[in-house]
């Protein structure tokens, strides 16, 4: 039976394939970490309140980075160069999506609209991420190596996603109602399509490491291209709506450490 949960566990039992995944997690996790840092660096006087937040978001993405590494480690493995059509990150950055790597190497300050940006296209990525988080933890979350750092991760995305709702909500209040929808939309267009071409990549090179037969890509590929219709036919829509969260504040601490996995 083909099922996600059979597909991950064979995945996670085999060496290679166990390298690339937490390979990709890694790495995107660290961009992710990377970009928060820089924004929360440059954001605009008017909106200091959110720079401790953003802080927040950066360390608690950087700490994902290391929790997916400390997974290689643990199985003695080294890892392996990411793939550049299996970069999430990279591929929305390209498509225009999210803020310029260029305007965050640059030490001028964002403006609120930049801020706009970086919220709107947080609430659809940390969808994404709490929603695979939350698939892997039903399936693993017991599991006796990767269960735990991937309840951490999981917890987090949640409180990243609770964040991005409560803050857009607030200043779509303030008057920027129409731009935050209006970028919301177009993010959600672009990560969608992003989202299943990296899916295919990445199934596509685990079924070489896992020698899968011809017939199991195809039922996966067409999986994965099932989403997207799904997604274009109006799933989309809960990537894009804002409704007040019942974690408030979920950011408001500094950020907790991975004890014990660590
Ligand atoms: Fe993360
Ligand atoms: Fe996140």
């Amino acid at each position: 039976m083909l099922s996600a949960r059979s597909v991950f566990q064979e995945i996670l039992d085999n060496d290679d394939s166990f390298r690339l995944f937490c390979s990709i997690a890694a790495s995107g996790e660290s961009q992710g970490g990377w970009e928060n840092g820089r924004i929360a660096a440059l954001v605009p006087q008017s909106m200091r309140y959110l720079a401790p937040k953003i802080t927040r978001h950066g360390a608690d993405e950087d700490k994902h980075g290391r929790l997916f590494n400390a997974l290689l480690n643990k199985r003695e493995l080294e890892p392996v160069p990411v793939p550049p059509e299996t970069d999430y990150t990279m591929l929305l950055e390209q498509r225009g999506i999210g803020l310029a790597h260029d305007k965050l190497r640059r030490d001028e300050p964002l403006t609120e609209d930049d801020i706009l940006i970086y919220l709107s296209h947080s609430r659809v990525t940390e969808q994404r991420a709490a929603e695979q988080m939350n698939m892997l933890v039903k399936y693993f979350g017991d599991h006796p190596e990767a269960g735990r750092p991937l309840r951490t991760i999981c917890d987090d995305e949640e409180n990243h996603l609770a964040y991005c709702h409560e803050e857009l909500l607030r200043l779509a209040r303030a008057g920027h109602g129409r731009t935050i929808l209006r970028v919301l939309r177009e993010c959600a267009m672009a990560e969608s399509r992003v989202y299943r071409d990296v899916s295919l990549a990445v199934m596509a090179h685990m079924g070489r490491i896992l020698k899968w037969p011809k017939a199991k890509s195809t039922a996966l590929a067409a999986g994965i291209h099932a989403l997207y219709a799904y997604e274009r036919l109006g799933g989309q829509r809960r990537m894009v709506s804002l409704s007040m969260p019942e974690r408030r504040d979920a950011l408001g601490g500094p950020a907790t450490a991975a004890a014990g996995i660590l």
